[in-house]
């Protein structure tokens, strides 16, 4: 029972970038591997004073004692992954990607970037939803064929169940949002796979029985970019107003948000098997609570709004993120 594995709560870009970069810098995972779809997801980490968005090297690369692994089931586009290695500035030979990781290449961009697609669903238009078309088909590209990943290939299950059997503790990323699930979400607007806590474990290669917790990543409030409901969406104007009006990290969409929904968050918490709960954007709702880091410091409506989430969703929540910073954090573990 060694693996962590932390999932998005509503539809993506709850702060999962920043969950996991405290998560690894606090507990020192062995190893930090990336489950998921692939490089439409946006993971933004700010440490240090610098701000990294990063769409395939997993966040939790500022522990630098953590090898970094990219599960079978996520999608490669070489150059993003590259280009990654050098902002990040991380030593290369703490990357390992899977033989089988399924390699995005310029034709599956040029179709996500179709009216069918780009138009009608809202897709990233990165490329990931016709390689896993194609994956379905059995005609993509793996890791294996691909001369400039030869040096980072590695067997990524293989690397995992070494480090379980040592009882080495284990953080598994995952990307998006439950209800971007290609099963579980609000198909057909949704992601082209799974990524629930299931989804997310598939990717990487490990069953439940070596899952000690899932924690569920909620932001303060719910946002969407792309086509698709939105329960209780507020106005442009009225998201401005409030300071929820964001930009996505990938493709700079303009994001729709809507209150906290607690239906959604009582269904992803089951969909998940959720064992804690990470709320993040704290102080964007509550502007005193910005950069606290002590549970008692937090004001009372805060706290209100905090034990109303625990008594709805029957899950206690355990980190509370106050800004972008990895010290904006209170951890309650
Ligand atoms: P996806 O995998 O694309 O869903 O991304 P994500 O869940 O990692 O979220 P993303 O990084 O796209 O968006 C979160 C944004 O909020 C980033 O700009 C973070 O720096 C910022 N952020 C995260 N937590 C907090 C917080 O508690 N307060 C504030 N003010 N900003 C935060
Ligand atoms: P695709 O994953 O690019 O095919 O896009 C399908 C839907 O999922 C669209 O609504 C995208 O906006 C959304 N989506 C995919 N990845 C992310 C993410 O990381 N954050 C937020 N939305 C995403
Ligand atoms: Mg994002």
């Amino acid at each position: 029972m060694s693996a962590v594995v932390v999932v998005g709560g509503f539809f993506g870009d709850e702060g999962k970038g920043k969950i996991i970069s405290y998560l690894a810098l606090n507990d020192k995972p062995s190893i930090v591997v990336r489950g998921g779809v692939g490089p439409n997801a946006g993971h933004t980490v700010v440490y240090k004073g610098k701000t990294y968005k990063l769409r395939q090297i997993p966040s939790g690369f500022v522990y630098e004692k953590a090898r970094l692994l990219i599960g079978p089931g996520v999608l490669i586009n070489p150059e993003v992954l590259l280009r990654e290695i050098k902002e990040t500035g991380i030593d290369p030979k703490r990357l390992g990607v899977d033989y089988q990781c399924g390699i995005i290449e310029k034709t599956h961009i040029e179709r996500d970037r179709k009216p069918d697609l780009k138009g009608r669903i809202g897709t990233t238009g990165t490329g990931c939803g016709p390689a896993n078309a194609d994956r379905a088909l059995r005609v993509l590209k793996v890791a294996r064929d691909v001369p400039e990943l030869k040096k980072f290939l590695t067997d990524v299950p293989g690397e995992l169940h070494e480090a379980i059997d040592n009882g080495l503790p284990i953080l598994v990323e995952g990307t998006q949002g439950t209800f971007l699930s290609l099963y579980h979400g609000t198909y057909p607007f949704v992601t082209s796979d799974d990524v629930t806590a299931s989804g997310i474990c598939a990717d990487v290669g490990i069953g439940p029985k070596h899952v000690k917790d899932v924690i569920i990543v909620f932001k303060s409030y719910v946002t969407r970019v792309g086509a698709g409901p939105l329960p209780g969406e507020l106005s442009e104007e009225e998201a401005a107003r409030r300071g929820w009006l964001e930009i996505a990290t990938v493709t700079g969409r303009k994001r729709r948000a809507a209150p906290f929904n607690f239906d959604l968050a009582k269904r992803a918490v089951k969909l998940n098997s959720a064992t804690m709960i990470a709320i993040t954007k704290l102080d964007v709702v509550f502007p005193e609570t910005a950069g606290v880091s002590d549970f008692d410091k937090l004001s009372d409506r805060a706290i209100h709004f905090i034990r109303e989430v625990e008594k709805k969703l029957h899950v206690p929540v355990k980190i509370i993120s106050t800004g972008p910073d990895i010290e904006h954090t209170i951890d309650l573990r």
